[in-house]
């Protein structure tokens, strides 16, 4: 089955408008070569439709961080899914672990979300993964089982068809440590065969799942060229215009 490889850049809480518009246009020519690629960048809310104007006809796909489950009403501080597709948004990163960390974001509220953005026509990437305590103790593929399990609850083949997944070791994020490319594929695999368990042979083999963690240009290629991996989510090296175009071209073996 060939997928086609999908790279998205997580700014996280980095760049304003000025700065945003900046990256892209640097990225352009960059990336311009690389249509056998998805390229997207995920930036802030606030700087978001600065970047779909830079990004506007040229190859550069655009996401959000996160979104909210409802479509209008009394949730201040919230953003609609709606919001995200009026403003030119095709993606959203949806159950980050820094979300989960630091924002009470459970499985549940996840699945909400991701209905909600499904819903609304969003591509949505939704993280999973363990932290360093859950590995050592040999929980990881129990706790990335049942995040897939409530994650994606409720949802159809159908669905899955639009849904990409992350896989992200919280102790590889911003850390410096990526998982080897041996332990990611391992992870990888568990994720393909737990989604086949759940909506069929067919919707594994389509489903596209990014590593996340440390991936720099130095290991986009290794990690990449594993079976399972389809992909990368990028925070750090996602942030400057030439470390960002040469992790992708890492990726796509050139
Ligand atoms: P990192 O972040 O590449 O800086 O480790 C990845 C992420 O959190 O999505």
């Amino acid at each position: 089955m060939e997928r086609k490889v999908v790279i998205a850049g997580n700014w996280k809480m980095n760049k304003d408008a000025a700065a945003g518009r900046e990256l892209v246009e640097s990225l352009k020519p960059l990336v311009a070569g690389f249509t056998d690629a998805d390229v997207v960048v995920c930036p802030p809310f606030t700087t978001l439709s600065a970047v779909v104007a830079a990004a506007a006809g040229s190859n550069i796909k655009v996401g959000a961080q996160n979104v909210h489950w409802a479509e209008s009403g009394a949730f201040t501080g919230e953003i609609s899914a709606e919001m995200l597709v009026s403003s030119g948004v095709e993606y959203v990163i949806i159950g980050h672990s820094e979300r989960r960390q630091y924002f009470g974001e459970t499985d549940a509220t996840v699945n909400s979300r991701l209905k909600a953005a499904l819903k609304a026509g969003l591509k949505p990437i939704v993280c999973v993964g363990e932290t360093l305590a859950e590995r050592e103790g040999n929980k990881t593929n129990e706790v990335i089982g049942r995040q897939l399990r409530d994650g994606l609850a409720g949802l159809t083949a159908a669905d899955m068809a639009n849904v990409i997944i992350a896989y992200e070791p919280v102790w590889a994020i911003g850390t410096g440590k990526t998982a080897t490319p041996a332990i990611a594929e391992e992870t990888h695999k568990f994720i393909r065969e737990t989604v086949g368990a759940l909506f069929g042979a067919a919707t594994a083999s389509a489903l596209r799942i990014q590593y996340g963690g440390s991936m720099k240009p130095e290991n986009a290629r290794e990690l990449v060229a594993q079976a399972d991996i389809d992909g990368g989510l990028i925070g750090g090296a996602a942030l400057k215009a030439d470390s960002f175009a040469k992790l992708i071209s890492e990726a796509l073996g050139r």
